[in-house]
C-alpha cells in the first residue's frame, strides 16, 4: 500500500535539482552516501527529509525493519513503516539497505519469552527471513541478514537464535534470504570489526568457512562505530577492510559515526573531523567499497547520547540539521578521487 505524508509528497525532482548538490555530487560514482532513517522524523520533520533527499543516495530504516517493529504480537506483521520508508525510497529515487534481518537485540517479548526450544522457533525464523526478504525484492538489493553474532572475545554470541536453532542459523539465514530473493547482495554486518584482533579475525573465519561450502554471501557491513576506546588507525582499518575485500567479497561501511565527550572540547572536534575525512577518504580509494552510510542524520536523533553514557555530537549536522565542521572534512575525503 502506497502510504505517503504530505511531507514526503514535495517534488522530489525540483529539490534534487535546485539545492546545493552537497554529498549527491560527490557520489556520482563509488561509493554511494548513505543515511540511516527514522520513520518518525520522516513523519514530522521536513528539514529532515529534505536533508536526506538532498544530499545522500542510499537510506537504512534505522528501526523500521527490526523484529519488534515488524512482530509486535505473535503471528501478527506489520510493515507500516518499512512500507511507507520503502515507497518515500523509491519516490525519491534513494537505493535502500535492508536491516537487520537476524539480531539479538529489538526482539519483542513475546518472542524472548518462549518456552525454550520450542519447534515453532525454526518455523519463526524462516517466515520472518522469507517474508521480508521477497516482499521488498524489487526495492532491497542489499541485506545485513546476520546482525552482530559475535562477541568481543570471538565466541558466538548466546542470543535467542543461537540457544534456539544453534550455530547453523548463520548459515540458514542467508540461504533463505537468498531463496526468498537471489538477485540481492546479502552481508554479514558487525561493530568494531575494523581494527585486527580476536573478533575481526572470528568473523573472517567465518565467511571463509561459510564461502568454501558455497553459502550465498556477498559483502561485509562494517558498522564503523568509532569512539573514545575504539579509535583504529587509517592503517588498521584499510589492512582489515583490504583482507575482507580479498576474499572476494563487497565491502559496506554501514554505520559509521564518530562519538566524542560531551561537552566537547576543540582538540575533540578537531580528532573527530580527522576520523570523518579518513573514513571517507579509505572508503573512497578502496574500489570494493561500494556503500558509505551514515548512523543518523544529525546530533538530535543520534543514538549515542542514550547508549554510551558522557559521549555524543557523533553525527555531520547538530540538532537544528547546521552542517558541522566535520561535514566538511568528510566531503573532503570524498572528493580525493585517489583510484
Ligand atoms: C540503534 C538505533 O539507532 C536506535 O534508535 C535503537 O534504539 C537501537 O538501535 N548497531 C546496529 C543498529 O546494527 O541497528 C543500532 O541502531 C546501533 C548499533
Amino acid at each position: 500500500m502506497l502510504f505517503l505524508s504530505s511531507c514526503a509528497n514535495l517534488s522530489a525532482r525540483s529539490l534534487y535539482d535546485t539545492l546545493d548538490p552537497g554529498l549527491k555530487n560527490s557520489i556520482a560514482k563509488s561509493p554511494k552516501i548513505g543515511v540511516s532513517v527514522l520513520y518518525s522524523e520522516l513523519q514530522s520533520n521536513k528539514q529532515y527529509e529534505n536533508e536526506i533527499i538532498k544530499r545522500f543516495s542510499s537510506v537504512t530504516p534505522e528501526n523500521a525493519m527490526k523484529f519488534e517493529v515488524l512482530h509486535p504480537q505473535p503471528g501478527e506483521s506489520n510493515f507500516t513503516e518499512a512500507d511507507f520508508i520503502i515507497d518515500w525510497a523509491k519516490l525519491n529515487k534513494l537505493n535502500v539497505r535492508g536491516h537487520p534481518i537476524i539480531w539479538h537485540r529489538q526482539i519483542p517479548s513475546w518472542l524472548k519469552e518462549m518456552e525454550l526450544p520450542d519447534s515453532k522457533f525454526q518455523e519463526l525464523f524462516e517466515s520472518h527471513i522469507s517474508e521480508l526478504v521477497s516482499r521488498y525484492k524489487d526495492s532491497v538489493l542489499a541485506w545485513d541478514v546476520v546482525n552482530e553474532a559475535f562477541n568481543s572475545d570471538g565466541s558466538l554470541r548466546k542470543s535467542i537464535w543461537l540457544k534456539n536453532l544453534g550455530p547453523e542459523y548463520i548459515k540458514d539465514a542467508f540461504i533463505l534470504a537468498h531463496h526468498a530473493n537471489p538477485r540481492a547482495k546479502l552481508f554479514y554486518n558487525d561493530y568494531d570489526i575494523e581494527k585486527p584482533g580476536i573478533k575481526s579475525d572470528a568473523v573472517y573465519n567465518l565467511l571463509i568457512r561459510l564461502l568454501a561450502i558455497k553459502v550465498p554471501i556477498h559483502g561485509i557491513g562494517f558498522q564503523m562505530h568509532l569512539r573514545p576506546g575504539f579509535t583504529p588507525t587509517e592503517m588498521e582499518i584499510e589492512t582489515t577492510l583490504k583482507k575482507f575485500a580479498d576474499l572476494g567479497l563487497e565491502i559496506h561501511i554501514t554505520e559509521l559515526d564518530v562519538a566524542i565527550p560531551v561537552p566537547s572540547t576543540d582538540e575533540d572536534r578537531q580528532k573527530q573531523k580527522e576520523k570523518f575525512e579518513m573514513v571517507a577518504r579509505i572508503c573512497e580509494k578502496m574500489e570494493s567499497c561500494k556503500v558509505l552510510s551514515l548512523w543518523g542524520l544529525h546530533d538530535g536523533v543520534s543514538w549515542i547520547p542514550s547508549h554510551f553514557k558522557g559521549l555524543g555530537e557523533a553525527t555531520l549536522f547538530d540538532e537544528q540539521i547546521n552542517k558541522k565542521e566535520c561535514y566538511e572534512a568528510f566531503r573532503e575525503g570524498l572528493n580525493k578521487r585517489l583510484y
